[in-house]
């Protein structure tokens, strides 16, 4: 080992020491099935939501340039407009992925001198974002309105208030009626990253700004390809100007190279696909699986298809997933920093894909689990 570089070693040390370090698995995603190690399990932690089944795909070009230069396939244009019309906005622009979305909307609108109030359990990608912009940057407290209106009482010149629609994480709902509301009152500009609930919840999958009926108060919509609709990249959605000054400022959409047109192309099948018949399997998959583990005993608060089951401590937790996968179930802990300290959980995610047998099947392991985890 290089001397030099001898310091990585020890950060890897701290990361061990607290059980907090990350190892990749390899596997082979089949439907509902992943296998790992030549073993198969029942997935519960895809973001593959509403499991719309492979679409065949076009493989024209893979490459070409940046959106402004030549990588602008035709394609976007017909899925930019379809998602306009999906969230009832002027207008939309597709980035490379939903983390990219953030990190070049956020700082393409915001700046030194503005405010920025951001829940505290918002994603990596918005806290990322934020910081990219220059503003003052206020975290109010995880859906506390009482909070959040307190501290956009100043004079700053422009106000943003950022959150997501479904948590990641905590599979609970931002309070958008309340934030909308509070917008109005202070003249704040709202952005939602509703990267688990596009295409999940609302009438025809139109979202978490729809569910509570308020998409028409909610100023820029940022969401991802990759989750609810099962296929890849992330957009923003909004009025054709804020789009224009996207184009015109946001480095990660100007300075990387377009997604491939066969990537465009399979969004906009999967868009046109009857996501309706998936939006209802996943909904009956949700109860099923939400109704059996509370019947085992498990505390399950969450309303979505996110569905946390909070352990708490980082090692307890670990050996939970362990536990699971040994029998057949994957769900991968999640630990510190995705979630605070000492609130490490088993973050399942439910997915058209499941047969009502990969439920049960998977409801038997939980049961024998939180026999052996939880019951005391
Ligand atoms: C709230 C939120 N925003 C953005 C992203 C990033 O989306 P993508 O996976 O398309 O980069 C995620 C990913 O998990 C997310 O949870």
């Amino acid at each position: 080992m290089k001397s030099k570089l001898r310091f990585i070693d020890s950060e890897l040390q701290k990361i061990r020491k607290n059980h907090l370090q990350r190892k990749l698995k390899y596997g082979i995603t089949n439907g509902a099935i992943i296998t790992i190690q030549k073993k198969n399990l029942i997935n519960l932690c895809s973001n593959d939501y509403l499991g719309i089944p492979p679409i065949k795909m076009n493989l024209k070009q893979m490459e070409s340039s940046s959106r402004l230069i030549s990588g602008n396939d035709e394609s976007y244009q017909i899925l930019e407009k379809k998602l306009a019309r999906h969230k009832s906005y002027e207008a939309s622009l597709i980035f490379p992925t939903g983390y990219m979305t953030n990190l070049g909307v956020m700082p393409a609108i915001a700046k030194k001198g503005d405010l920025i109030l951001s829940d505290e359990l918002n994603h990596a990608s918005i806290i990322e974002s934020c910081k990219l912009t220059g503003a003052k940057v206020c975290i109010f407290k995880h859906n506390n309105m009482e909070d959040l209106y307190s501290k956009l009482k100043s004079n700053q010149k422009n106000k943003f208030i950022i959150s997501e629609g479904v948590f990641s994480m905590d599979g609970d709902f931002s309070k958008l009626k309340e934030i909308t509301d509070i917008a109005t009152k202070t003249n704040a500009v709202t952005i939602l990253d509703d990267a688990h609930g596009d295409f999940v919840v609302g009438k025809d999958g139109k979202g978490t700004g729809n569910y509570f009926g308020v998409s028409k108060k909610i100023d820029l919509y940022i969401s991802s390809l990759s989750k609810g609709l099962g296929s890849f990249g992330g957009y923003v959605s909004s009025q054709k100007n804020i789009i224009d000054l996207c184009v015109n400022r946001s480095k990660a959409f100007i300075y990387t190279s377009a997604l491939p047109s066969f990537l465009i192309e399979n969004s906009l099948k999967r868009f046109e696909s009857n996501r309706k018949k998936y939006q209802n399997n996943l909904q009956a998959n949700k109860k099923l699986l939400v109704k059996g583990l509370k019947e085992i005993g498990y505390s399950i608060n969450s309303k979505t298809h996110i569905v946390p089951i909070i352990i708490g401590d980082e090692k307890k937790t670990m050996e939970f997933g362990h536990y699971l996968l040994k029998n057949g179930i994957f769900v991968q802990p999640i630990r510190y920093p995705t979630v605070p300290k000492n609130k490490a959980r088993l973050r399942i995610s439910i997915t058209g894909w499941l047969s009502h047998k990969n439920i049960e099947n998977s409801l038997e392991v939980f049961d024998q689990a939180y026999k052996k985890f939880l019951k005391f």
